[in-house]
């Protein structure tokens, strides 16, 4: 799987040539930008560490043949959301990936200072939704475009050990669903993509401070979960991993959030009526 073309067959006619990768240095980030540059489109790619992405650069140039460039931006930074607009000013743009995120800590709330948990909302939440809000209005003037935010089991539920990180995925994933209701009649498509555990080179961390196996966790492989969620882009706004579209779990069913969030929009449209002209 790692390093094969998207399975849909009008990806680049539908996504444009160019895609952006946040947090694309390594493991999940990583299998997005082998699948897209395997299916002909140009990556960005950002996350912290230059020589890490320059190195992933130069294996997607070589085995792919696609033009990559790398920016380093820590997206806890105040500027992050406009940093990310410079990265790809002037290209055309299809494709925005969101998949910096995990909180691996494992300490409660009440254990670290404010600032801790505050450089980490500005990640999952400011930058995130800086940035998506101005590709979104990038988008719908093109009326087309597409953009997978990456979410997890824990968007689902509070969890002791994890509030901020929780707190984060929950936001970013009602975030992503409400995008996709505002932006799919305008040709753009949104997906929240949440699986349990991905094989990524932070979980392996994790596991070895803790003296876990990896084969103890069941891991996914990244590969496996980024071509499922690119594929699956066209028909958000969820997919969970595991759990088939047509899944009768009210949380995790594709169809079934598709409804309920269509059918929370129109409750909307009902209780506001028409919105006032900007
Ligand atoms: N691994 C799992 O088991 C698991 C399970 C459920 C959901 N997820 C979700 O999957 C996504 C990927 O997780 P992951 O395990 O690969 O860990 P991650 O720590 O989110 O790392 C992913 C990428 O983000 C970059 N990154 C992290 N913090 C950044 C920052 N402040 N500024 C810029 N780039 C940053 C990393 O590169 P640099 O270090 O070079 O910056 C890396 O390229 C996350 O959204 C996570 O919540 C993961």
């Amino acid at each position: 799987m790692a390093g094969t073309p998207v399975n849909l067959p009008d990806f680049k006619k539908r996504y444009g040539s160019w895609a952006l990768v946040v947090g694309g240095s390594d493991g999940l980030g990583a299998e997005f930008a082998r699948a897209i540059a395997a299916s002909g489109v140009n990556c960005v790619l950002v996350a912290r560490r230059k020589p890490v992405l320059d190195a992933l650069a130069e294996e997607l140039r070589a085995d792919h043949g696609v033009e990559v460039r790398t920016a380093s931006i820590d997206l806890e930074n105040e500027d992050a959301a406009r940093a990310l607009g410079t990265a790809v000013a002037g290209l055309d743009l299809g494709l925005v990936v969101f998949n910096a995120g995990a909180e691996a800590s494992g300490q409660s709330l009440l254990s670290q200072p404010f600032s801790t948990w505050k450089a980490i909302m500005r990640r999952n939440v400011d930058t995130l939704t800086e940035a998506l809000y101005n590709f979104s209005g990038y988008f719908k003037a093109r009326k087309r475009g597409g953009m997978i935010v990456i979410g997890s089991h824990a968007s689902f539920a509070g969890c002791g050990r994890a509030a901020i990180y929780t707190a984060t995925k929950g936001y970013a994933h009602n975030f992503a669903e409400s995008m996709w209701a505002e932006l799919k009649p305008h040709g753009v498509d949104v997906l929240s993509f949440v699986f349990a555990v991905a094989d990524t080179a932070t979980l392996r961390a994790v596991l070895a401070r803790k003296n876990v196996p990896l084969e103890s966790v069941n891991a996914t492989p990244p590969a496996d979960l980024a071509h499922a969620a690119l594929n699956a882009l066209p028909n958000g706004p969820t997919y969970v991993w595991g759990y088939a579209a047509d899944s009768d779990d009210t949380m995790r069913g594709a169809n079934i959030r598709r409804l309920t969030v269509e059918a929370h929009t129109n409750g909307m449209v009902a209780y506001y009526g028409e919105e006032d002209e900007a």
